[in-house]
């Protein structure tokens, strides 16, 4: 048995409010503590998006109620609410600020660059920034944490340039960290990885970033020292939405994490360090997260078992993994001293999850 510290996933799309048909704060901690996930970060991409104190507490509120493992909230950065100077104390009850520099999934979006400047200057500066930016975007994300003196966080990388340019970045001392999720290591462009290619629609391989090629993949193992932290960037969409004519980009993620990478471990690929480092102590100091005292995660590390979405508490239904033969089994989660799951039952209430910012 392998006893890890409880997880932290700072990139998860809740879908409440708005969208709760896809997920909601109780299903989305039944999934994360079932992936051995004990703090997520719920972006602000929902509807209404998260940009203001009355969105902030339409989300905070429903996760009060239901959440049954620790949580925080972004704000998203929008076109009119760059004056964090203003509204300090409200920046301060959010997780961090989420800007989407590039097309997304919902309306938050900033596609003017002087709506950028702003929110680099103005945001608290002990406060994460996260960043979907992808390729010259992101190039420009860290020209503008440079000038401003603003720390960044690059979400979801999956490029041989980028994770270059922040290695290389890194190098020059500039404040840049960043997240890299499962499905871009282990999926790509040329469907390495679905199993079932008869049943598959392109809908289903839809995810932003989009999966990349061979070449990028192979880079991202190679720079795994560049890497801070993984994210699962869990964005649940529902099969039927996935397989439609207008299917929403995005893969559900926290049940399937852990497994994979504690798989990749198996084959010698990554160490247990490395998963300790970028799933715990990693994004809890660049998300400046509290302790969570007598937490924990027990792992059968020989159990080996198949990835069977309708085995997992995620609404969505359905995973990219569905029939991937894994090795490492999340046993047990205890959190703050009581046990939250054993055994594929969840046992934590909801509403016992904290908010890590109050
Ligand atoms: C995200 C979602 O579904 O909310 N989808 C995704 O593919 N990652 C939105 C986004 O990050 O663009
Ligand atoms: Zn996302």
């Amino acid at each position: 048995m392998l006893k890890l510290p409880g997880l932290i996933d700072p990139h998860v799309h809740v879908r409440e409010p708005g969208a709760t048909h896809k997920e909601d704060w109780d299903t989305v901690t039944q999934a994360a503590l079932a992936g051995g996930v004990t703090t997520i970060l719920a972006m602000p991409n929902t509807k209404p998006p998260i940009f203001d104190e009355a969105t902030l507490n339409l989300a905070l509120d429903a996760a009060k109620a239901k959440a049954r493992c620790d949580y925080g909230q972004y704000i998203g950065a929008g076109p009119d609410n760059g004056d964090w100077d203003k509204r300090e104390a409200l920046s301060l009850q959010a997780a961090g600020l989420k800007m989407y520099l590039d097309s997304t999934f919902g309306e938050l979006r900033l596609d003017d660059m002087s709506l950028w400047t702003p929110h680099f200057q103005k945001f608290p500066k002990d406060s994460p920034m996260v960043m979907h930016s992808e390729s010259r975007t992101m190039a420009a994300a860290i020209l503008f944490s440079t000038i401003y003196d603003h720390p960044v966080h690059i979400a979801h990388v999956s490029l041989k340039e980028e994770i270059l340019l922040i290695k290389a970045a890194k190098e020059k001392g500039i404040k840049v960290t960043c997240e890299v999720c499962p499905h871009h290591l282990f999926l790509d462009k040329d469907l390495t990885g679905f199993k079932n290619l008869s049943g598959l629609t392109s809908g289903r391989t839809e995810v932003r970033p989009r999966l990349a090629t061979p070449e990028d993949v192979q880079s991202l193992w190679i720079n795994l020292d560049v890497i801070d932290c993984f994210a699962t960037d869990h964005a649940p969409h529902t099969l039927e939405e996935k397989d439609s004519d207008n299917p929403p980009p995005g893969f559900p993620g926290l049940e399937t994490m852990l497994p994979l990478l504690l798989t990749a471990v198996d084959e010698g690929r990554l160490t247990i360090n490395h998963l300790i480092e970028k799933l715990h102590t990693n994004p809890k100091r660049i998300f400046n997260l509290p302790d969570q005292p007598e937490t924990w995660v027990e792992v059968d590390e020989n159990a080996s078992y198949e990835i069977k979405a309708s085995e997992t508490f995620t609404r969505c239904g359905w995973t990219p993994f569905e029939g991937w033969q894994v090795k490492g089994k999340v046993r047990k989660v205890v959190l703050r001293g009581k046990t939250a799951f054993e055994d594929g039952k969840i046992l934590a209430e909801p509403g016992c999850g904290k908010n890590i910012r109050s």
